[in-house]
């Protein structure tokens, strides 16, 4: 097959762990006779540099016009003081919405290989957990009004959750199609006690679960999620959510698993155009060629099955990070005594070795 990839790669550390991914490609086209092409759209604090804005349109067409886009990272000190729609951030929250990739998957499973490096104490992180955080990721907070007023106390500044019943719906229904496939089991997590779009969010996902009649639903109160997450995530299976309650959960989650490096997403609308990218940030701190290409690598992969529909391809990256686990190659992030210590480039040598 052949398919045309945009690649977002960002600032910090994001050209390299995209370029890993990209390798990793590479190889997969080669032991499938597909052919790969990439196309480089940029965004983020090296777009605001080149183009005096975080997301030019033309890195908007550019992602349009191709089958799916990578994402490395976007963020650095250097644009941290510029105003809010002119941050790099601003061109995530900006691509997200113009792919309009409403539901974001955020799969987080403990590797048995990791479990020391867990902070779960050994009785909790020796049942596992797998869980897969269905976050909704272009409504809610992040993209609700906004703004700066003078109010009784002064000067203040807000921003508003929404959420209509039609976004609810469909985030709701994504989450419930992925629980099919898996065990069973929703946890819908909200802030029904206090806030009102909760309670829209509570209503419309029991209405829609009539629709799912042999899928376990909950509902939990974000707070007490984060203390469940901590206390035994094994109970979870998918999490459905608003978009900021997914995005501080899934950190929270990843730290479980070891690393916030070894995370992956998928971002989905309506169409199989989708946007790729590993759950972290840019790390503009860390030295070059030592973070950790996993979550990247792993986001490529969902790449594979969930816009090119090649689950097999899919599962051979995922093999092959298992097996590079399994052999002992640790990037810094997840590394510990008696391991072989790898930069990004040699690990991303021992997957592509593997597949
Ligand atoms: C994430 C990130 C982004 C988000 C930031 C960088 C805007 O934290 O993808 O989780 O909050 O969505
Ligand atoms: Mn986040």
């Amino acid at each position: 097959m052949n398919k045309k990839i945009a690649l977002i790669k960002g600032d910090g550390i994001g050209p390299e762990i995209v370029e890993s991914a990209v390798r990793v490609l590479d190889r997969i086209a080669e032991k499938y006779n597909h052919k790969f092409t990439y196309v480089d759209a940029p965004m983020g604090g090296n777009a605001i540099d080149v183009f005096g804005e975080p997301l030019p349109q033309s890195s908007i067409d550019t992602c349009l016009k191709s089958d799916a886009v990578l994402l490395g990272a976007v963020g650095g000190h250097k644009w941290d003081n510029l105003s809010g729609k002119m941050r790099p951030e601003a061109g995530l929250l900006g691509i997200r919405k113009a792919l309009k990739v409403y539901a974001n998957l955020r799969p987080a499973k403990l590797y048995p290989q990791l479990k020391e490096r867990s902070p779960l104490k050994n009785e909790i992180s020796e049942k596992g957990f797998d869980i897969l955080i269905v976050r909704e990721l272009t409504g809610g907070i992040y993209f609700g009004e906004r703004g700066i007023r003078s109010g009784s106390l002064g000067r203040e500044a807000y921003d508003t959750e929404c959420y209509s019943e039609i976004e609810i719906e469909r985030i709701a229904r994504v989450a419930f199609e992925m629980a099919e496939k898996r065990n069973k089991k929703v946890t819908s997590i909200d802030k029904a006690n206090v806030l009102e779009s909760s309670r829209l969010w509570r209503k419309i996902v029991h209405d829609i679960a009539q629709d799912y009649p042999n899928i376990f639903v909950e509902d939990m109160l974000v707070d007490n999620a984060a203390m469940q997450l901590a206390k035994n995530p094994g109970q979870f299976d998918v999490i459905l959510t608003s978009n900021m309650f997914g995005d501080i959960l899934s950190d929270l989650a990843s730290a479980l698993t070891g690393s916030i490096g070894l995370l992956p997403s998928s971002s989905l609308g309506d169409s199989t155009l989708g946007l790729y990218e590993p759950i972290h940030g840019s790390a503009p701190d860390l030295p070059r060629n030592v973070a950790n290409p996993i979550g990247t690598i792993l986001s490529a992969a969902m790449m594979l099955s969930d816009s090119f529909n090649m689950p097999q391809e899919a599962k051979d990256i995922q093999d092959a990070v298992e097996k590079t686990l399994n052999n002992n190659y640790r990037t810094a992030d997840i590394y510990m005594d008696g391991y072989i210590k790898c930069s990004t480039k040699e690990i991303t040598d021992k997957i592509i070795e593997f597949i």
